[in-house]
């Protein structure tokens, strides 16, 4: 038997989300569908987080704002204490997002027409920002085996030999597997990149929500390598303590000429940081590890819910995710042609596998109270219920 989780109080519940404009909750508004898509959590954030942006408000001003000066010695002791990074704090640079800091990337580092090479099943903009910035996207499958997702060096060098690849976008820990790459998986991407004169872009969004302490996150820009010390590295507090809607990322960039280039290939389109956004991320990186820990014990426990669940359902399978709170699961073998059509008559709104480029697959988000879940999973049960 496993211990029970017992949630405190902070992830027992969620506020009403109806009507505060939730992209999650109003997708099926009108409509008994509960929403298990987009990544954010319903849970609310810290009570730190939340000290330090009543006391952002209660200063009343809100004019244009700069980089507090607490923001980049925040993040960089956040690195340093999690991840064993050392960043030198000249290396950061704010942006509004991390997914908008990717469209930058694209533009900077690649020319019309050059490609972008990215793992597949990925996370939707992985796939769409490069055409959007008339770059080619050019996809190398991850390989499925029974334990984990991996990547297949053989197909990542001839996808890099074969095109006009400038940029490769990784996904670290990978949206919607959850797996953590290892410093040997990392080493391998880097030889190729290096060979190749690759820029790396890591995503490491999801970094601090690793659910295993044995899979630990090895940042790609902290390898001793050269293509990791051209990398760029995209992190956020947005998804480790729910605050996507505050708009704050931040890229790390340790070659001076890249990251000048970086701060200005915004040309006036992309908006400053706002200052709640600040206050929130550098309260989170400063004072939020013992919320995030609790998260996590909830996620694990999640996770094996989950699990268990989804092997009781004939035809259903999903590898258990080492890091994110995303559950990948895969319906090919129900034999139903629309598994996310299936969930949506059966009351659950999960993100639908072809979006990432891989049909037949739901992702299913699991960072909800004990009781919401528990539904979800009925849900899930009826779709592809027999008959
Ligand atoms: C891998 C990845 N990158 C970026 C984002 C979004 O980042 P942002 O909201 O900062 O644009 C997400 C959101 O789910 C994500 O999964």
């Amino acid at each position: 038997m496993r211990p029970p989780v017992e949630p405190s109080a902070a992830f027992a519940s969620c506020p009403e989300r109806h009507g505060t404009g939730s992209e999650k909750w109003d997708r099926w508004a009108g409509r008994d569908v509960l929403p298990a898509w987009v990544a954010d959590m319903d849970f609310r954030a810290p009570d730190e987080v939340l000290a330090a942006l009543h006391a952002r408000v209660d200063h009343g001003v809100f004019g244009y704002t700069h980089e507090p000066p607490g923001f980049r010695p925040a993040l960089c002791g956040h690195l340093a204490r999690r991840h064993g990074w050392e960043v030198d704090p000249d290396w950061i640079v704010a942006a509004p997002g991390v997914v908008t800091a990717l469209a930058l990337t694209a533009r900077l580092c690649a020319g019309p027409g050059d490609d972008i090479l990215t793992f597949t099943p990925v996370y939707p903009p992985f796939l769409t920002l490069p055409g959007l910035a008339g770059r080619g996207c050019v996809r190398v499958p991850l390989v499925e085996a029974a334990a984990a997702w991996s990547i297949d060096f053989d197909a990542l060098a001839a996808a890099a030999g074969a095109s006009r690849a400038k940029l490769l976008w990784l996904c670290h820990p990978h949206n919607p597997t959850g797996t953590v790459w290892s410093r040997a998986a990392l080493l391998r991407v880097a030889d190729v990149a290096e060979r190749h004169g690759i820029t790396v872009v890591s995503d490491e969004i999801w970094a601090d929500l690793v659910l295993d302490d044995d899979a630990g996150h090895v940042p790609f820009a902290s390898l001793d390598h050269p293509a990791a010390r051209r990398a760029i590295t995209l992190v956020a507090p947005s998804k480790t303590w729910n605050l996507a809607g505050l708009g704050c990322a931040a890229a790390i960039i340790r070659d001076e000429s890249l990251r000048r280039r970086f701060r200005t290939a915004g040309g006036g389109l992309v908006p400053m940081v706002n200052p709640l956004g600040y206050a929130a991320a550098e309260a989170a990186w400063q004072h939020g590890d013992a919320w995030r820990r609790e998260l996590l014990a909830i996620l694990r426990h999640h996770r094996t819910l989950v699990l268990d669940r989804v092997a009781m359902i004939p035809g259903l399978s999903c590898r258990a995710w080492q890091a994110t709170y995303l559950a990948w699961i895969d319906c090919r073998a129900t034999g139903v042609s629309d598994p996310q059509a299936a969930c949506e008559a059966a009351g659950l709104g999960p993100s639908d596998g072809r979006t990432f480029g891989l049909p037949g697959f739901i992702r299913l988000n699991t960072a909800c109270p004990a009781d919401r879940l528990a539904v979800a999973l009925d849900r899930l049960a009826a779709a592809f219920a027999p008959g």
